[in-house]
């Protein structure tokens, strides 16, 4: 169970700076065991809320579950992904960020947990992804649990096909958009 759950989202945006870069690292169950004081600083949590916890502590509703299959199926194959993330505050208000979600390896190149950097999106990206995003999660509730996430990245999926991009290539064109 997330530990967000009683958090009420607000329409409040706190909006990173150029010069910011907010750092967070996990086991290989996604469990928060490093953060950097920019994260607690724009997250409005304190490092015991986070240290130990899912990262999902900071998980916002508006955030389409495909995304995170996205996002998991990459790092587990040992692949780095670059994506637009919608997080959540304490208070409730709301910050975009462009992360880039890295694994980490051991000698023998075993995974032995996850490393994330996420810097400020590009203004000008953010209406066309969260309207993305918004039809994502249209197609997951539609779709009902089990389904959900499988609807969503089938809408992705045409998405990019119409572009003839990867999800990869988005982001990146719209960053410099
Ligand atoms: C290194 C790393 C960084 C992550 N950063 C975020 C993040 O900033 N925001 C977020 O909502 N999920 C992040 N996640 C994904 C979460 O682990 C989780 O999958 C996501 O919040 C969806 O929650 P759920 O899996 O419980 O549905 C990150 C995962 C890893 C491994």
């Amino acid at each position: 169970m997330s530990k967000n759950r009683e958090i009420v989202p607000t329409e409040k945006e706190i909006v990173m700076r150029d010069d910011q870069f907010i750092v967070s690292k996990t086991d290989t169950k996604g469990r928060i065991t490093y953060v950097n004081r920019v994260f607690i600083e724009i997250s409005g949590f304190v490092e015991p809320e986070l240290i130990g916890y899912q990262h999902n502590v900071i998980r916002h509703p508006d955030m389409p579950r495909g995304v995170f299959k996205l996002l998991w199926s990459s790092i587990q194959e040992g692949k780095e992904i670059f994506a637009y993330v919608k997080n959540l505050c304490r208070d409730g208000s709301y910050y975009w960020v462009l992360a880039n979600v890295t694994p980490s390896l051991d000698v023998n190149g075993n995974i032995i947990g996850y490393y994330s950097v996420r810097r400020k999106p590009n203004p000008r990206a953010l209406s066309i992804v969260s309207d993305l995003y918004r039809r994502m999660l249209a197609a997951e509730r539609q779709a009902g649990a089990r389904d959900a996430t499988a609807a969503s990245l089938d809408l992705l999926q045409q998405v990019l096909n119409e572009k003839g991009m990867s999800y990869e290539e988005l982001v990146f064109s719209l960053q410099s958009h």
